[in-house]
């Protein structure tokens, strides 16, 4: 029996497919190149739309708040996208760093992106990074201000510590639903710092972020010889490619992640949606484990 449930996700009020569209890479200024990657994606099933006020600034982008600028865009000519998509920001990062979650930055920040999506609201709205400078109350009272505003349905955070996230709950009085962390087979550390367990614990959904480590997963580049080999062999055994079977691993985990895909390329989103049809067992995730780790579990 495979350890991928491919059945959809609950966010909140929403259902999701099993696998995101990440909007990080998404910069192609010609809107029909961009309209048909978007559309691939919602045509897969990744109906869980993710991107950020600060996409733009860095990976090839124009500018902050470019690329939710290009959404805006598309959802703004053809207005049966926005109602096919659960529309997921981030904010909280004041480029090139520091953070700020403070009441003032954050609510202009929501605002700011909801004029740039061209939307009256967001379905899910995330912290990008902690402010450890702001206390979690005031991070809560922004968060339940604009809920009660109607400018973000659901909310979540983003690379933050496990008590990081207890603590910003603590202060609020619904539930944040949605993790996003660094996983996957070459950065395994939210299996072990509590951060999955936490998402287990508290029923929230995990969306782990570069899943192919931003390609290198694909590539082989800078991996071990020994995992590259072992993905080739599980690969050619369950007829994907390498980066296919990297997402399955991802997928694998019993909290039911959405993997977020930052492929801009139709064809491979394609491929790698086949990911949750992938049978993977409790020996192959295990190989994989060790083979990324360097050594054997005790
Ligand atoms: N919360 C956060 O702090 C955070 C941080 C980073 C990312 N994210 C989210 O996670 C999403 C995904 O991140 P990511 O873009 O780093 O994901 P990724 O899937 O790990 O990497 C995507 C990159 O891999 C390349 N690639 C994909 N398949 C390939 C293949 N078969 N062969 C060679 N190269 C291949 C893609 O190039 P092509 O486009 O040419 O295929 C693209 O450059 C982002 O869009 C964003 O939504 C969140």
């Amino acid at each position: 029996m495979s350890l991928i449930d491919s059945g959809k996700r609950t966010i909140g009020e929403f259902e999701v497919g099993p696998l995101g569209f990440g909007c990080w890479r998404f910069t192609n200024e010609k809107l029909d190149v961009a309209r048909a990657v978007l559309e691939t994606a919602l045509d897969l099933g990744m109906n869980l739309i993710d991107t950020a006020d600060v996409y733009g600034f860095d990976w090839g982008g124009q500018g902050f708040g470019e690329n939710e600028r290009l959404l805006g865009n598309l959802i703004a000519d053809s207005p049966n996208l926005r109602g096919r998509m659960v529309l997921a920001t981030k904010g909280g990062i004041t480029p090139p760093v520091p953070y700020d979650s403070g009441a003032q930055y954050l609510t202009q920040a929501v605002h700011d992106s909801l004029s740039r999506l061209a939307v009256e609201f967001v379905d899910l709205f995330m912290i990008h990074r902690p402010d450890m400078y702001t206390h979690p109350e005031e991070v809560a009272g922004t968060l339940t201000t604009l809920r009660e505003a109607g400018k973000v349905r659901e909310f979540g955070v983003s690379n933050f510590a496990p008590s990081q996230t207890d603590a910003l709950q603590k202060y609020l009085d619904f539930p944040l639903v949605t993790d996003q962390m660094e996983y996957s087979l070459a950065h395994l550390d939210p299996m072990r710092d509590g951060t999955l367990d936490r998402c287990m614990r508290e029923g929230v959904t995990p969306m782990p972020w570069s899943p192919l480590a931003g390609g290198s997963l694909a590539t082989g580049e800078g991996l071990d010889p020994e995992l590259v080999a072992k993905m080739d062999e599980l690969a050619e055994r369950e007829n994907v490619n390498r980066a296919t079977l990297a997402v399955a691993f991802v997928l694998a985990h019993p909290s039911r992640p959405v993997p977020l895909l930052g492929t801009q390329s139709p064809n491979r989103l394609e491929e790698q949606a086949a990911a949750v049809n992938v049978t993977l067992n409790r020996e192959d995730v295990y190989s994989l484990f060790q083979l990324s780790d360097g050594q054997p579990l005790p």
